[in-house]
């Protein structure tokens, strides 16, 4: 088969693509042919060295992917033929990854395809939409009525936020700092978008509260960027760390922090167990489908196109860039 693979920790440009036995699945790992995979800004953290528990080398990256049953394990829920998608565990981590024609992956972090989605919206949605949950319910305890502040707001974190706040009848507001990305955030439902390039960005966002105030922030980059989110939080606002697209450290204004009660909490997809996971997707999926809504796909690429599709994550996509893995 082939597989993306790097037999060096370093640049993306240690990625290449060669032919490799297909993996044999383990007890309890199902056999799945791939047929389209999506990046995330992890995989590109892991062939640069910078992971925590990354495979060894050769290894294959790629955390999120969606094919057919191969081969299903013994006693197992899956049938050979099933569409299914990946909702986590160690897969492109430290085990293989989903950038290759096949991958063994434990069944129980496979759940069946959505009815009537694509392969592409399958890999797409899994990964970021589960950190949202994660972030916006599971740690954030969002409520009807809140105000959320979105930073990101366009890459597949935030729009992801966007849409499953929206679900839950919360107010957004989501930072950009591209125009053509803040006019589709709003038409996936935003109701501020902010230029998160502007001087003025934190004047603009009072603005725009009026008397309201952010009560949840999903903060997707670090650096400078928390600080920031410190002084737009509202009293008792809760932030969850998601990213660090802009900075590995942060200094925060700690007086902020106690006279407004702040929280600051930083979460981990990684942490699901699987059983909450299928329960969170199930969840997703239920609140997507009712407004008719999938994954946001900014681009997909061929198998031969990884090294320009990871240039495309780097430079920042409206959604999740996919990998159709058999063209
Ligand atoms: N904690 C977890 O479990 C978890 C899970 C998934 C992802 N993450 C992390 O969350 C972050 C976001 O992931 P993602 O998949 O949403 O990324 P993404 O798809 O690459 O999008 C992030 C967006 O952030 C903006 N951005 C990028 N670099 C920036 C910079 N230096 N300064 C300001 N804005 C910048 C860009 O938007 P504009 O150009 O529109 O401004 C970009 O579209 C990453 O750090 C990722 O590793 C963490």
């Amino acid at each position: 088969m082939r597989a993306w693979r790097f037999h060096e920790a370093g640049d993306i440009a240690n990625l290449r693509l060669e032919e490799t036995p297909a993996p044999e699945p383990r007890v309890g790992e199902v056999l799945v042919r791939v047929e389209a995979a999506a990046l995330n800004p992890a995989d590109r953290y892991l062939v640069q060295g910078q992971y925590p528990r990354a495979g060894a080398p050769p290894f294959t990256p790629g955390r999120d992917g969606a094919g057919v049953v191969e081969r299903p394990c013994a006693g197992g829920r899956f049938r050979e033929g099933d569409r299914v998608v990946l909702l986590g565990g160690l897969t492109g981590i430290s085990e293989q990854g989903m950038l290759a024609e096949y991958a063994a992956v434990p069944e129980a972090w496979l759940a069946p395809l959505p009815e009537g989605w694509t392969m592409r919206e399958g890999a797409a949605g899994p990964l970021v939409f589960l950190t949202a949950w994660r972030a916006l319910v599971i740690c954030g305890g969002l409520r009807a009525g809140e105000t959320v502040l979105v930073t990101g707001a366009s890459g597949g974190v935030g729009t992801a936020a966007v849409m499953l706040a929206k679900s839950l009848d919360a107010r957004v507001i989501a930072l950009s700092r591209d125009a053509a990305k803040r006019a589709r955030l709003e038409e996936v439902g935003a109701d501020i978008v902010i230029d998160a390039g502007a001087a003025d960005v934190e004047k603009q966002v009072k603005a725009a509260l009026g008397t309201g105030r952010v009560d949840l922030v999903v903060e997707n980059l670090g650096g400078p960027c928390l600080n920031q989110c410190v002084r737009m939080a509202g009293f008792g606002g809760r932030i969850m760390v998601v990213g660090l697209l802009a900075g590995l450290n942060a200094e925060v204004a700690v007086g902020l922090l106690i006279h407004k009660c702040l929280r600051i909490e930083g979460l981990s997809v990684s942490a699901y167990r699987p059983e909450e996971a299928q329960e969170a997707w199930a969840e997703i999926v239920r609140r997507l489908d009712a407004n008719g809504a999938r994954p946001l796909i900014d681009r997909a690429y061929a198998m031969t196109e990884v090294q320009d599709a990871f240039g495309r994550l780097h430079a920042g996509p409206f959604g999740k860039v996919v990998i159709d893995t058999r063209a």
